[in-house]
């Protein structure tokens, strides 16, 4: 992949691994390792931004046949692969690993078998080429990802919404989040996956080999949101809370409905699954949006320098729910940025610059890993949500705004 930005001068002269800042901190080179799920990707990335390689392998074509992630098939692919994403990576990016200033891997949170494999995979990397190296916590990477290619400065808000995850977090810096809310069940990713699922999308010629929410996303485009009325999901509860559970459930019932007098078989998509695709869109994204604008009156009362909302993670690469999301954001005067979509799915470029972004706060880097561990559960900064509660912060829909 070429770079998108200027890409400066390698790591020459580098002293030292903390306090790079400022006219100290000359150009270098990060290699990230990505393992949490189901993607393996390497990518390398240099201080100022320039992406010069994202070599990814994806395990979807496997986990379909399943219906869903299977761990031990998870771990055992990223073994497989890890080395020749690798290689991939090095030559795009044409350069060899003695032009590695430091290698990051993602240490948590995610799958214990997915993020082993990444984690045997790095620690010997390391140990052989000798090199410092930065773990990564999975969802600080997609919240930095934005600052890649976007003038993002601290602090910001962030929405995370991935397959395993929803937070609402202030970032104040590398390694400083605060919660102001978080999923209680499904992640809207899962819950995406799950629709997609029982509407068997992945029978449908269009869509058949994309991610759940991706297909959701394509086949909404020719459905009408209105033909399946959705409750508002948690309306009384004035947090920044998200529960995904009661609109997954509520499209299980209007697909079983469908099925009772559905002629087509376990073979063929759900009768009008693009209308339910575009109904349950439209309800997991005013959720999304809903639970985002309180946290924008929280943000606005409690930290009146910061205007910008980030989105990030799998699900961000909807460009429905951004649309929403931006809309949201000019209302209240906050920059928006969010990562081109390819970025915001899993991919070995955003642990790279979470690496780079630890290096250029000082932020200690580690040589000894005898003693490292992966992190399957690992939650991101400091809990507040119960604060936010507090305020009780009625959201209104606002003017000529139709979704919050
Ligand atoms: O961040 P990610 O790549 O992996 C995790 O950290 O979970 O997110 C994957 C999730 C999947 O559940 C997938 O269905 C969802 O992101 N996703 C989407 C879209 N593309 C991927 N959801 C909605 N719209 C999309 N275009
Ligand atoms: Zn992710």
């Amino acid at each position: 992949m070429k770079s998108v930005l200027k890409f400066n001068t390698l790591s020459r002269g580098i002293k030292g691994y903390r306090g790079l800042s400022g006219n100290d901190c000359k150009d270098f080179i990060v290699l990230g390792v990505e393992t949490s799920c189901d993607d393996t990707g390497v990518g390398v990335v240099t201080s100022s931004g320039a992406i010069l390689a994202d070599s990814r392998h994806s395990q979807l074509a496997w986990h379909q046949k399943t219906g869903g992630v299977n761990p031990k098939v998870a771990g055992k692919l990223h073994r497989e692969y890890l080395g020749s994403v690798m290689e991939t990576a090095l030559r795009d990016a044409g350069i060899k690993m003695k032009d590695v200033y430091a290698v990051a891997a993602t240490v948590g949170p995610g799958l214990a078998l997915s993020l082993e494999a990444g984690m045997d995979f790095t620690k010997k990397l390391v140990a052989k080429e000798n090199k410092p190296f930065i773990p990564v916590h999975h969802m600080e990477a997609h919240a930095l990802t934005a600052c890649i290619t976007h003038p993002v400065s601290f602090p910001f808000l962030v929405l995370l919404a991935s397959g395993g995850h929803c937070i609402l977090t202030v970032c104040e810096g590398p390694g400083k989040f605060l919660r102001l809310g978080e999923c209680r069940d499904d992640a809207p990713g899962e819950a995406f996956d799950k629709i997609a699922r029982a509407l068997r999308l992945h029978t449908h010629p269009l869509v058949s080999d994309l991610s759940g929410g991706r297909a959701i996303e394509v086949l909404a485009k020719f459905g009408n949101p209105e033909k399946f009325p959705f409750p508002r999901a948690m309306s009384q509860r004035l947090d920044c809370m998200f529960s995904f559970s009661g609109i997954k459930t509520h499209t299980m019932r209007v697909i079983t409905s469908q099925e009772a007098n559905d002629p087509t078989g376990p073979h063929s998509p759900v009768l009008q699954c693009e209308d339910i695709s575009a109904a349950s869109l439209a309800a997991i994204s005013r959720h999304l949006v809903t639970r985002t604008q309180r946290a924008i009156l929280y943000c606005i009362e409690k930290w009146p320098t910061l205007n910008h909302l980030v989105v990030s993670g799998g699900v961000a690469s909807n460009l429905y729910l951004r649309k929403k999301l931006e809309e949201l954001a000019s209302y209240y005067g906050y920059h928006f940025s969010c990562p081109e979509p390819s970025l915001c799915t899993d991919n070995g470029v955003m642990i790279a610059w979470a690496g780079i972004e630890h290096i250029k706060a000082g932020l200690p880097l580690m040589k000894d890993l005898s003693t490292l561990k992966f992190i399957p559960k690992w939650r991101l900064g400091k809990d507040i949500s119960n604060v936010v509660a507090d305020e009780r912060i009625k959201v209104k829909v606002a003017a000529g705004q139709g979704c919050f």
